[in-house]
C-alpha cells in the first residue's frame, strides 16, 4: 500500500516537471547527463566488451550526423548540461569532428566530453580541443605490450600512449584513464597504472567489470576484482585521501597525496551508485536507453523520422521516457548476463 502511494505521489510530482521541461524520473532524480554513442564500431575488440567475431549495424539503421545533432539539441533544451560522446570508438566515425563542433555550439550545453580508446588521438587530439571538447577519458588497462594485445585483441599500446601524450599537449582541462580490472589479467598492475597517471598529471578510474553481452575469453565471475581489493593494493604504495569531488559520473574519487592526480573507483557491484543516477544513453540506432543495466528504452529514431523538423514531439517523447527509467541495475557477475547487448552499443 505504502509503495502504491509512493508511486502515485511520484507521478503527481512529475506533473510540474513536464511544464517546466526538466527531465525528472519517478524517483526524483534529475537527468542532466546524456551519453551518445555515435558508432557501434571499434578498431579494438576488448575482451570484456565484445566477442571476437562481431557484426556491426548496417548503415541504414544508424542515425545520421544531422539526426544526432537534432537529438542532442532536444536534450539540451530539456536541461541536459553535459554530453559525453562514446562508441564503440567514437573517433572512427567519419564526420565525428564536425559533429562534435556542432554539438559543442548548442546553446545551454555546459560540458562536451568524450570517452575514447585513444587509438586516434595522436592525429586528432588538437582538433578535438578546437572542437570544444573539455575533458577526455581514455581506456588503458595495462602498460605491458603483450597484455595490451591480449586484452584489446587488435590494439597497439604504443599508439595509445602516443595518443595520451598528444592529448596532454593539446591542453584538455582534465584527462582521465579508465582501467577495467580483471583478476589475474591486469590486477597486478594497479600500482603501476596509478604511478603512470601521477607521472603524467592524469586522473585514473578503476572499473569493476560489468556483465553485458556474452564474452568468450574469460569467466566474469572468477575475473571479478573488487574496488576494495584495489584500494588495499594501492595502499602499499600510495596514500589515498577521500575526496568529495564529483565529475557527474559514477566515480568516487580519492586524491593521491602529494600529487595532482585523483584515483576514482567505479563499483557497480560493490558500491551501487544508482540512487544518484543522473544519466541516460542514446545508442547509434536512436534508442534511448534509460539504464545501462536494463533494457527499458524508447525508439527516438522512429519519433524523429515520423515527425521530421518537429523538435517538440521529440522532446515530449523524451519527457515521457523518464517514467520508465528503472530504479537500478541488476548486474550479477556470477550468472549468465541478462543483458545481451554488448558494451559497444552504449559506450559504457
Ligand atoms: P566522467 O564525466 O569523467 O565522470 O565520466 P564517466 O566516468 O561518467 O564516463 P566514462 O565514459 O569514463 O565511463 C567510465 C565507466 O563508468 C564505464 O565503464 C561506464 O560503463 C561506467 N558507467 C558510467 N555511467 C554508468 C552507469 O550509469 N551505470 C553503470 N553501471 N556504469 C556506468
Ligand atoms: N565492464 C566495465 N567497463 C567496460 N568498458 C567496456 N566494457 C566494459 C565492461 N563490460 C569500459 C571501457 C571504457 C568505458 C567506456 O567502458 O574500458 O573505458
Ligand atoms: Fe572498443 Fe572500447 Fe569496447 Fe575496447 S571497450 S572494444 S576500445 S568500444
Amino acid at each position: 500500500m505504502l509503495i502504491l502511494n509512493a508511486h502515485f505521489l511520484a507521478l503527481f510530482i512529475m506533473a510540474p516537471a513536464v511544464t517546466s521541461k526538466l527531465l525528472i524520473d519517478r524517483f526524483g532524480r534529475t537527468v542532466d547527463y546524456l551519453r551518445i554513442s555515435i558508432t557501434d564500431r571499434c578498431d579494438f575488440r576488448c575482451v570484456y566488451c565484445m566477442a571476437e567475431d562481431m557484426t556491426f549495424l548496417p548503415r541504414e539503421q544508424v542515425l545520421s550526423l544531422e539526426e544526432i545533432h537534432t537529438l542532442a539539441k532536444a536534450f539540451v533544451e530539456l536541461g541536459v548540461k553535459k554530453i559525453r560522446i562514446t562508441g564503440g570508438e567514437p573517433l572512427v566515425r567519419k564526420g565525428a569532428l564536425e559533429l562534435l563542433t556542432n554539438i559543442g555550439r548548442i546553446d545551454g550545453l555546459q560540458e562536451l566530453v568524450i570517452t575514447t580508446n585513444g587509438s586516434q588521438l595522436e592525429t586528432m587530439a588538437r582538433d578535438l580541443k578546437a572542437a570544444g571538447v573539455k575533458r577526455i577519458n581514455i581506456s588503458l588497462d595495462t602498460l605491458e605490450d603483450d597484455k595490451f594485445k591480449e586484452i584489446t585483441r587488435t590494439g597497439n599500446l604504443q599508439q595509445v600512449l602516443r595518443g595520451i601524450q598528444a592529448a596532454k599537449l593539446a591542453g584538455f582541462e582534465r584527462i582521465k584513464i579508465n582501467a577495467v580490472v580483471l583478476k589475474n589479467k591486469n590486477h597486478q598492475e594497479v600500482c603501476n597504472l596509478v604511478q603512470y597517471a601521477v607521472d603524467n598529471g592524469l586522473d585514473i578510474s578503476f572499473i569493476e567489470e560489468m556483465p553485458l553481452g556474452i564474452v568468450d575469453q574469460h569467466d566474469r565471475s572468477s575475473a571479478y576484482y573488487s574496488s576494495d581489493l584495489i584500494k588495499q593494493d594501492l595502499a602499499q604504495q600510495f596514500s589515498l585521501v577521500a575526496s568529495l569531488e564529483k565529475t557527474g559520473g559514477p566515480s568516487n574519487y580519492f586524491k593521491v597525496k602529494g600529487t595532482a592526480s585523483r584515483v576514482g573507483f567505479i563499483s557497480p557491484h560493490s558500491d551501487n551508485f544508482c540512487s544518484t543516477c543522473n544519466r541516460v544513453r542514446l545508442t547509434v540506432e536512436g534508442r534511448l536507453l534509460l539504464c545501462l543495466g536494463n533494457e527499458h528504452s524508447v525508439d527516438l529514431k522512429a519519433v524523429l523520422r515520423t515527425h521530421p523538423n518537429n523538435i517538440e514531439s521529440l522532446k515530449q517523447a523524451i519527457i515521457d521516457a523518464m517514467l520508465i527509467k528503472p530504479e537500478k541495475h541488476e548486474f550479477n557477475v556470477h550468472e549468465q548476463p541478462v543483458i545481451l547487448r554488448y558494451m559497444n552499443m552504449t559506450g559504457g
